[in-house]
């Protein structure tokens, strides 16, 4: 096969996210817009604003990453886009954008699903990451372990019965009084909780740590939070001491699972990828854990890690690459989409 190209879209929720990929070169561009800005004074996504972003951003975007690359789009030789799990609207902008502008240059189509996007980012920095390996996939709306057989080919192992691992941090975030998505302030209040404060402050559960099995549970995590608030002095010190105790609660429980899993299965590999892969603490102790173990962990770059242009375009790639495409004119998009379920 000679060299090609793929345009990668994405737009499942609050960022249009933009990039080019080629066979030869690797990744040529990428570009993001993100709507944190947008969605702010709502405390959260508002899905009808954010299909409309996407709109007013998407050709920007094409031609900023286009000029990046010092490319023509005749060059590009097929579009990929993320064709869900998402919001439904944002996710028809971006398949409707990509179909058409895939039909106009009489190229391929070429469905993505978001989780195995994230889920590739592993190996678009590390190209020699072989199969099987775990991943922990812990975003704003996902909070999974998976066991990677091969492209296309994942086994889930666990997921969360009620609140996703961001959303955990976002919701506490938000209760303790800052401002959406409070997930990364909540992290560095944690990070940087004073040792006297630490000593001081009240141990938070480590849900699910009882229980067989993956999955996970971290709703009643934020209502602990909210409770220690109600009785604190509600002060900066109190933030730094709640943010510290939820923080170690979440990281214990996920390292636990993750060397359960790892051990189980006896794969030696764990890719971290979603949002809060960005987490520092989690990747300092899943260092941490896992060099005895004699096991591997990968993170994706923290701009990998948060929803972007570039994963789309690398499984584009991937699946280009095993002519895996659509060349059909039916616009599709799957905003509940199981991994592992085939929707092409
Ligand atoms: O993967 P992502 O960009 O969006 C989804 O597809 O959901 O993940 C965003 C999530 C948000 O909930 C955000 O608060 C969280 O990742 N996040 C963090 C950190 N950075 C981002 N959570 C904890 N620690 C961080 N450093
Ligand atoms: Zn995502």
């Amino acid at each position: 096969m000679s060299a090609f190209c793929v345009l990668g879209i994405e737009t499942s929720c609050d960022e249009t996210g933009v990039a080019l990929y080629d066979s030869d070169k690797g990744l040529l561009a990428h570009v993001l817009h993100s709507q944190i800005q947008l969605h702010q004074q709502y405390g959260g996504v508002v899905p009808e604003l954010a299909s409309r972003d996407h709109v007013n951003h998407l050709v920007t975007l094409v031609d900023a990453c286009l000029t990046q690359a010092k490319m023509e789009k005749n060059n590009i030789d097929a579009v990929a886009y993320t064709a869900g799990p998402g919001l439904v609207g944002a996710l028809l902008v971006g398949a409707c954008f990509a179909k058409s502008l895939a039909a106009a240059l009489h190229k391929p189509a070429i469905a993505v699903h978001h989780l195995e996007a994230h889920i590739l980012a592993a190996q678009l920095e590390n190209p020699h990451l072989q199969y099987p390996f775990l991943v922990l996939l812990v975003s704003g709306g996902h909070t999974q372990l998976i066991e990677a057989r091969e492209l296309g080919d994942y086994l889930l192992l666990g997921d969360t019965l009620d609140d996703a691992v961001g959303e955990a941090f976002d919701k506490t975030a938000k209760l303790l009084g800052i401002p959406y998505p409070g997930g990364a302030t909540l992290a560095e209040y944690a990070d940087n909780c004073l040792p006297s404060i630490r000593e001081n402050q009240s141990r938070f559960p480590r849900p699910m740590l009882d229980r067989a099995g993956f999955d996970f549970s971290f709703s009643g995590l934020k209502t602990h939070a909210l409770q220690a608030w109600q009785q604190s002095a509600q002060d900066a010190h109190a933030m730094q001491g709640i943010a510290y105790a939820f923080q170690e609660a979440v990281l214990d429980v996920l390292l636990n699972k993750c060397q359960k899993a790892l051990l189980q299965t006896e794969v030696t590999q764990l890719v971290v990828a979603g949002g809060v892969g960005a987490n520092k603490s989690l990747r300092k102790r899943l260092v941490q854990m896992l060099e005895p173990m004699g096991a591997n962990v990968y993170f994706p770059c923290p701009a990998f890690c948060t929803d972007n242009g570039a994963m789309v375009a690398y499984a584009g790639y991937l699946y280009f690459k095993k002519q895996v495409m659509d060349k059909t004119l039916q616009i599709q998009v799957h905003p509940r989409w199981s991994l592992g379920a085939n929707c092409m």
